[in-house]
């Protein structure tokens, strides 16, 4: 895929507004993030007063490398570790407990922070040119459909960011697999682009190195995910995600009045129907895209046709459980 390359001098300006306290959008595998310097109070303030996000809600911190990473969590588990080994760079998000330069502006007051290395060369680049953490969420409003394009941020933000690198479509499309590690045994908090068989597959080998009966803290409270709340990466158009055997009576029902996003031939009763692929990776990466296009159609109502329910589609069903309210 041909990726459009920053103009000689922009990462570096990019990583000077950053150092100034100002809002650079850049590119990652999964989706476009919102990026402010981690260190700075002021520069996170400005963050979530342009995404429109609750105070309390944390926000993942991206390095280029994982021994800076680390540098922000007061204990590294063991399963964080391999799993860092195992997936860095890469569309992962590591929750471990935080350390005593974490501020609480950055994790709603809670005791542990959200880890990431993005993979993409522009993001790998800005990071590395910035050489600290950068708070970045998804870089559209509060509660939209996530970026997964430089001119998605520019619709969504407009003149509230100071920088949009452009890095061309994300390859993933959908957000990281985040795994909490802070309560014993490791839990996918929201499934993402690499699949809970994979971090299974990469914990049992580490579980199996753990001493027998290393002690797990359990107790700890269950964390907030903003991105757990129902009307999460909802599109404006209502929703609705629809078996693939009940589909033809809903247009039926509807007619013009429908945007379609399905698996098989456009329907001469709806005017806007996105055929979406097969296979679970190229669905997913297409997926924002299509419902911010089937939202500027202007339809009434989105027919969903529901992928399988199995593991390989388990990443996209909760993306489009969210999306589809009505
Ligand atoms: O792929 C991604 O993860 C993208 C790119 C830009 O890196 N970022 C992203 O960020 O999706 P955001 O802020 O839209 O979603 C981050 C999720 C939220 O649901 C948040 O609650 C959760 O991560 N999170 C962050 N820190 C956490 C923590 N300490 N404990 C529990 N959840 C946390
Ligand atoms: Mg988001």
């Amino acid at each position: 895929m041909a990726e459009p390359a920053p103009a000689a001098g922009e990462l570096e300006r990019a990583a000077q507004l950053l150092r100034a306290g100002g809002l650079v959008a850049f590119p990652t595998e999964t989706v476009y993030g919102l990026g402010a310097d981690a260190s700075s109070a002021a520069a996170v303030a400005r963050l979530y007063a342009v995404k429109g996000r609750p105070a309390d809600h944390p926000v993942i911190v991206h390095f280029a490398d994982a021994a800076r990473a680390f540098a922000w969590a007061r204990e590294v588990p063991e399963s964080a570790r391999r799993l860092a080994a195992r997936f860095w760079p890469g569309p992962l998000t590591l929750i471990v407990r935080r350390a005593a330069q974490v501020g609480d502006f950055l994790t709603g007051g809670q005791d542990s922070v959200g880890l990431r290395v993005p993979s993409h060369p522009l993001a790998q680049a800005l990071l590395a040119a910035f050489g600290g953490g950068v708070a970045a969420p998804s870089a559209n409003r509060y509660g939209r459909v996530s970026p997964t394009r430089a001119q998605h941020v520019r619709d969504d933000l407009g003149s509230d960011v100071d920088l949009v690198l452009d890095g061309g479509p994300c390859e993933v499309g959908i957000e990281s697999t985040i795994v909490d590690c802070t309560r014993g045994a490791p839990v996918v908090l929201r499934p993402g682009g690499i699949s809970a068989a994979q971090i299974a597959q990469a914990l049992d080998a580490a579980r199996d190195q753990a001493a027998p009966g290393a002690p797990g803290n359990n107790a700890a409270p269950v964390p907030r995910v903003s991105g757990s709340h129902a009307a999460h990466y909802a599109p404006l158009t209502p929703a609705r995600l629809v078996a693939p055997h009940a589909l033809d009576a809903q247009i039926a029902l509807l007619g013009a009045q429908a945007g379609v996003l399905a698996f098989s031939r456009p329907d001469e009763r709806v005017d806007f129907w996105l055929r979406m692929p097969r296979d679970p990776a190229a669905y997913a990466q297409r997926l924002y895209g299509a419902l911010r296009e089937l939202d500027a159609a202007g339809c009434a109502v989105l027919l969903v046709e529901a992928p399988p329910e199995a593991p390989e589609w388990q990443a996209v069903l909760d993306r489009l459980r969210r999306a589809c309210r009505d």
